[in-house]
């Protein structure tokens, strides 16, 4: 199914796209006033698997609580709100997208006491720069645009607010022939990009921007860094001055969207010899043989949608082990 067909869960119940409407008035439209996720589905010889629905779903509950939304929800009731809704539209493999907002009641800046209201949003999504660019990479340039600064907007909330500076950094990109932006944080280290994080490749190590640098904490990332580990990889996670990218070997996004994307070049100068580079390939190889189930899900990182019932408890208390 396309984006804009199938059924979305809102609010408890199951209704048709053309049905999950919300009022204009409502908080979230005028102030931004949602966290979300973006998970991802796929397709496996065993059949449909989340990949590591429980750590979006506790980030969820995370960005919730830093926003001081009272969920209406358990745990529970939105993890099966959404295998719910995968069953419902027979999905083998799909985009996840739960969103937590602040719905119709008035219109001050104060959210609280407007209600907050659940929805979970499912679509086929391929690969978000396009297939080419897993293999042969994508030409990004660093943004203008800053990423927020601490104790501006909580960048571990994964919030619809934060996504304007997202839009701005993307934007910028696209008009200027890039496939994406990079951004700095506003000490001038290296951050993220627009949606996705970043990881450099320089003598065999793997550098990547700590949490510090106003990154969203990305669970691909946090993949990444434990399949790069398993692999042997020494894996460092440092502030990182923007010039890294000019004299790396290797560079890559990784995020929901873009799965593990190489960069081939930065401000039009190649990174390494301008294509996908060994260790790239090699942590690509390894990431997608996780998700399309062909080896050993030894973290336990993939939940079959069809083994029958869903699992039982996994509550958000339960899952910081495993965050
Ligand atoms: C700003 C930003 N950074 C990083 C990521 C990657 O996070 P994840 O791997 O959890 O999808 C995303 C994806 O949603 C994002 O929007």
């Amino acid at each position: 199914m396309s984006f804009g067909t199938g059924k979305i869960w809102m609010n408890g119940e199951l209704v048709e796209w053309a049905d999950a409407k919300i009022h204009v008035a409502s908080h979230v439209v005028h102030y931004g006033s949602a966290v979300f996720e973006g998970a991802r589905c796929y397709d496996t010889p065993r059949g449909a698997a989340c990949f590591r629905l429980d750590t979006h779903l506790r980030r969820l509950f995370d960005s919730a609580k830093i926003y001081r939304m009272e969920m209406s929800l358990s745990y529970d009731e939105v993890h099966k709100a959404v295998i719910d809704t995968i069953k419902a539209n027979q999905y083998k493999a799909c985009y996840i997208r739960p969103i937590v907002y602040r719905g119709y009641h008035t219109l001050g800046v104060n959210p609280l006491p407007c209600p907050v209201d659940t929805a979970v949003i499912l679509w086929d999504w391929g690969a978000y720069l396009g297939t080419d660019a897993l293999t042969n990479g994508v030409d990004a340039r660093m943004s203008s645009w800053t990423r927020a600064a601490p104790n501006t907007f909580p960048t571990l909330a994964k919030t619809s607010a934060n996504y304007a500076n997202s839009a701005l950094i993307k934007m910028e990109a696209m008009a200027e022939g890039y496939a994406e932006g990079i951004a700095l944080d506003t000490a001038g280290f290296l951050s993220e990009g627009s949606g996705q994080n970043l990881f450099i490749v320089r003598n065999n190590v793997l550098y990547t921007p700590p949490a510090t640098a106003s990154i969203l904490p990305g669970i691909t990332r946090d993949s990444i860094i434990t399949l790069a580990k398993d692999h042997g990889f020494d894996v460092r996670e440092e502030m990182l001055p923007r010039e890294v990218l000019y004299i790396a070997d290797e560079a890559f996004f990784v995020g929901t969207a873009v799965e593990v994307t190489p960069i081939r070049s930065v401000d039009k100068i190649p990174v390494g010899n301008g294509r996908r580079g060994p260790i790239t390939e090699a942590i690509q190889q390894a990431f997608f043989d996780v998700i399309n189930g062909v080896v050993a899900d030894k973290h336990g990182w993939l939940e079959f949608v069809y083994d029958g019932e869903p699992r039982a408890t996994v509550g958000a208390a339960t899952t910081a082990g495993r965050a």
